[in-house]
């Protein structure tokens, strides 16, 4: 079968990087990088460290507002699927990249397989809400992490055909954990004792792009009593800075600001902190994985599992709560094998294969 990829910013770099290398064994791949994660420290450090395959066709398509950027990629997409012309079009998670490809395969009449299909926050004012409900309604193949995600598209009565196959990003965290350990020195060139600090990203839309919310999360993060370390996303910075806000982080004493990271320092910052405050998808499920405490500075998160079993907390941006989520005790055990447990590649082209033997 000829599968065309499209992967476009950070963490579907890193669900790609489980899924394309295993996929080659048994089909044909074409990756389409979408562009709309562009920077070095975006994009290419996680095709050099993880191993994800050099992309065939780079769009350029990043930027702009999520319609514009969306409506670029989908007016790009249409061509390449044209001239490769796949059986299936393969895409990752919830952005405007992953609608893109789906809408574009779907009114060419090429199959959509999804990764990471069902996963619902029922907030609606996400943009990733949409372009997964969407997306999911558009697919042929509906991949997902979690029952949970198995249960939101039966009730959905979504058409596509759902597999429970486990979460990518899992298969990459656990094998990538002892390389990080391994060969990563961002302990060492930031000056940090294991569990001396916590590690913190913050980049939704819904924290950073309004002025009084972003203040809130600068508050937050203050009050943190004890270091934190934050990469800072692209957007993030680009509205501390109009915000004036982040002089106030670069002189709070307790904040140590960091370019984005990449993997494999990320994941060993992450392993080492105290806890983890994050508003990311990817990071909640890797703090689970890591056997870190992880405060999530939203009021949803898809990821339910990881608070039902009591390793995270949603704090929103209430300080008070995610002080008291800090202080929390936490029991560090095993944690429960529910996000495939290393495995949900293989299943993911195992799928692909039985669908593509039905033709
Ligand atoms: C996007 C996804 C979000 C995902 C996140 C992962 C959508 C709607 N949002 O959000 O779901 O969690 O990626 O990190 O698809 N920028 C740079 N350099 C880059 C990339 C971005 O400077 O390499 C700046 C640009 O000004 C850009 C802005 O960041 O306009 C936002 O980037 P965009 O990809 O539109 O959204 P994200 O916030 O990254
Ligand atoms: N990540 C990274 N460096 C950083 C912050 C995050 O490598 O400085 C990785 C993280 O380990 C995870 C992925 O980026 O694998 C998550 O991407 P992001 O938070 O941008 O998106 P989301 O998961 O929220 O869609």
């Amino acid at each position: 079968m000829r599968i065309l990829t499209v992967i476009g910013n950070r963490p579907q770099f890193v669900k790609a990087a489980a899924v394309s290398k295993l996929l080659r064994e048994r089909h044909d791949e074409l990756i389409v990088h979408t562009g709309q994660h562009y920077d070095d420290e975006m994009s290419r450090v996680f095709f050099d460290e993880l191993g994800v395959p050099a992309p065939d066709r780079e769009l350029h398509a990043g930027g702009g507002s999520n319609t514009e950027q969306t409506a670029r990629i989908l007016g790009l997409l249409e061509g390449e699927i044209a001239t490769a012309r796949p059986d299936m079009v393969l895409v990752y998670g919830d952005t405007n990249t992953t609608l893109a490809g789906a809408l574009a395969a779907a009114q060419a009449g090429v199959a959509v397989g999804h990764v990471e299909a069902g996963m619902r926050s029922f907030d609606r004012a996400m943009p990733e809400e949409l372009n997964r409900v969407l997306t999911d309604h558009a697919s042929d193949l509906l991949l997902c992490s979690t029952a949970v995600a198995m249960e939101n598209l039966v009730a959905e009565r979504a058409a596509g055909e759902a597999h429970l196959v486990g979460d990518v990003m899992a298969d990459v965290s656990l094998a990538f954990q002892p390389i990080a350990e391994q060969r990563s020195d961002v302990l060492e060139r930031l000056g940090l004792g294991d569990g001396s600090y916590f590690a913190a990203t913050a980049h939704r839309a819904g924290n950073v792009d309004d002025p009084q919310r972003l203040e809130r999360l600068v508050t937050l993060l203050e009050a943190v009593p004890g270091t934190v370390v934050l990469p800072l996303h692209p957007r993030t910075a680009a509205r501390l800075e109009e915000a004036h806000l982040r002089e106030r982080l670069e002189a709070a004493p307790n904040i140590v600001l960091t370019a984005p990271l990449g993997y494999l320092d990320f994941t060993k910052l992450a392993a080492h902190a105290r806890a983890v405050l994050t508003d990311s998808g990817g990071v909640q499920k890797e703090a689970f994985l890591l056997g870190v405490p992880c405060v999530t500075l939203r009021d949803t998160t898809e990821w339910v599992e990881t608070v039902e079993a009591g390793w995270n907390v949603l704090v929103d941006l209430d300080r008070d709560a995610a002080l008291a989520a800090l202080e929390r005790p936490t029991s560090v055990g095993e944690p429960p094998d529910l996000y495939g447990a290393g495995h949900a590649a293989e299943r993911v082209c195992d799928v692909l294969a039985a669908y593509t033997a039905r033709g």
